[in-house]
């Protein structure tokens, strides 16, 4: 029988997420957002080290030659369960870069060879909603007839529901029948991650979340609602025949309807977010004089948990050996 990843790997998840949000905060407003994601990625690629896994990126930076730290395939830990990496250090790079709200640092492992590789797949039209909905979610029904049912599962009417929708042209024509069914429609400038969250998440007033977002964000996503319940599908969603080649060269199949666990096969999931800044799941940095403090949302798939992680960090102790935390 396979052993589940030991329950203090919670912790060790944490610190990475953590050191990652210090230094992604230091760029908050400061309209740089490579700056800000490369700051995080450093952080977070330092907490790695000692960080106790045999973990290797399967959601990364990019292809090794695009990305120095952090690539896909990396080898990274220091030794310990063979685990795979969804790992996007600064999920809102674009809202840091504005000083906006819902940027997080986000990080997810499962054991080796249990997580999607959707390889040259850029894109996915996802969809996510609670448990109690989890099996009226479809991307085949138009989007009306999946709000009405909704809305009668839940006993109240469509109008009351709200969808989350990354605001851009491609969405355009279906944020129109969202309204036109009735339901609001809550846009949203980036962050598709802090979005599925929120829609699989009880009493969030936010319903579904729909759109065609990041595969990396989708694949994050997906090990978070391991833990969370409810549930993420999608589709490819190649932008050209291009892509489409690269695609059905890489193995994949575009028209295939991914489930939560085809994105992530198994329960044995760690998923942490540390606020970047203030959001809707959890606070941001908070930066004094000779301290910081960080929240983390850490989740952990076998046992269904959820807890919010507040640390102090202290200027004598690990902070001002955080990469960039500006101590
Ligand atoms: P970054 O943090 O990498 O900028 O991604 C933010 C994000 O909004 C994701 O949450 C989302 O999945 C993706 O970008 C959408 O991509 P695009 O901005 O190209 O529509």
């Amino acid at each position: 029988m396979s052993e589940t990843l030991p329950a203090s790997l919670a912790l060790d998840l944490t610190r990475v997420t953590e050191a990652g949000a210090i230094a992604a905060a230091r760029w908050l407003g400061r309209g740089d957002k490579l700056a800000a994601d490369r700051a995080a990625v450093d952080a977070m690629r330092d907490a790695l080290e000692a960080c106790p896994i045999s973990g290797k990126v399967v959601i990364g930076e990019g292809e090794k030659d695009e990305a120095p730290m952090l690539y896909i395939g990396e080898e990274v830990g220091c030794g310990g369960p063979e685990v795979d990496i969804a790992v996007d250090p600064l999920e809102g790079t674009t809202l840091t870069a504005k000083g906006q709200p819902n940027a997080l640092a986000t990080f997810a492992i499962s054991p080796r060879g249990t997580m999607f590789n959707p390889g040259p797949a850029v894109y996915m039209e996802k969809l996510a909603g609670a448990y109690d909905i989890a099996d009226l979610l479809s991307l085949d029904k138009p989007i009306a007839e999946v709000l009405s049912a909704i809305a009668e599962r839940r006993g109240m009417p469509v109008s009351e529901l709200c969808v989350i929708v990354l605001d851009r042209d491609r969405h355009q024509e279906q944020i129109g029948q969202i309204r036109a069914a009735g339901a609001r429609v809550r846009l949203i400038s980036d962050g598709d991650v802090a979005g599925s969250l929120l829609a699989v998440r009880p009493g969030s007033g936010i319903d579904l979340l729909w759109g065609v977002g990041g595969t990396p964000e989708g694949v994050l996503s997906a090990a978070a609602i391991r833990s969370v319940g409810g549930r993420i599908i999608g589709r490819l969603w190649p932008r050209n025949d291009e892509e489409r080649a690269a695609i059905l060269a890489a193995g994949l199949d575009p028209e295939r309807l991914l489930d939560t666990h085809d994105l992530v096969s198994s329960s044995d999931t760690f998923f942490a977010a540390t606020g970047v800044s203030n959001g809707d799941l959890v606070p941001g940095v908070v930066f004094a004089p000779t301290y910081a403090e960080t929240s983390t949302w850490l989740l952990r798939g076998i046992c269904q948990s959820q807890r919010i992680v507040s640390t102090t960090l202290h200027l004598e102790g690990r902070l001002k050996r955080i990469p960039g935390s500006g101590y």
